[in-house]
């Protein structure tokens, strides 16, 4: 059976990440969260005291640095030149300047280069902010996920309870708010429906819901794969 590429963007929270997981281990392809690298090279620049602001430093953090995944039993793993940084790539000083770190072009170049290098051979779900538009423009499917801003809040609201970090829920949709206008306002690769994506609204639907109607895309546009 032909392995395609599925690319699924949209805004902070919008549920991209619990669909792709699902819909990878589905169809048997790799999950590929594009954000968490974004995530580790501003964990890196905290690391190595580099300022967000400073592109040239960045880069050279990425070309020093390897990030990887490993797939496990409790989901996949983030690491940074072999350290896990899993749990620690989402903590909110990172959250709350990875927008300035991902709005380089150089920053992106490289790991676009490394997103595209992981597609080429198809069957991966890769999911973003610029995936149907920049990374995989020729993906064979493209997902647009919206939802209003107060339940991505509550969504982001819970998971950060259940991973026992202390949030406001006030603060954290400011926040959403906040990298929503960073992502969709900034030069380069801003978060922009492609115009060949599908766009589903999450908004007061389950999770099952919402990829039962993805998977119903991919069958569209494959004939089944
Ligand atoms: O999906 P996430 O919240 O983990 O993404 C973190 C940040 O990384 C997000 O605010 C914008 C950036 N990002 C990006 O610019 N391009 C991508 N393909 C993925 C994420």
């Amino acid at each position: 059976m032909e392995k395609i590429n599925i690319a699924i963007d949209g805004p902070a929270s919008s549920g991209k990440s619990t669909v792709a997981k699902i819909l990878a281990k589905n169809f048997r392809y790799i999950y590929t969260d594009t954000g968490a690298m974004y995530r580790s090279v501003t964990y890196l620049a905290i690391q190595h005291q580099v300022a967000f602001e400073d592109e040239e430093r960045l880069v050279s953090l990425i070309e020093r640095y390897p990030i990887t995944f490993e797939q496990s039993e409790e989901g996949q793993l983030v690491f940074v030149d072999g350290t896990d940084v899993t749990a620690a790539i989402r903590q909110p000083e990172v959250t709350n300047n990875v927008s300035t770190v991902a709005a380089h072009s150089k920053v992106r170049q490289q790991l676009v280069r490394q997103q595209q290098k992981i597609a080429e051979n198809g069957g991966v779900v890769m999911d973003g902010r610029d995936i149907g538009t920049a990374v995989l423009p020729n993906a064979k499917v493209k997902i647009f996920l919206v939802a209003s801003v107060i339940e991505r809040a509550e969504r982001r609201f819970k998971e950060n309870q259940e991973k026992g970090i202390e949030t406001d829920f006030d603060t954290l949709k400011a926040e959403i708010e906040q990298r929503d206008y960073l992502d969709s306002h900034r030069e380069v690769s801003p978060l922009k429906q492609a115009e060949d994506a599908v766009r589903i609204d999450t908004t007061g639907k389950s999770i099952t819901e919402v990829v039962a109607r993805i998977t119903e895309v991919v069958q569209e546009k494959t004939g089944g794969v």
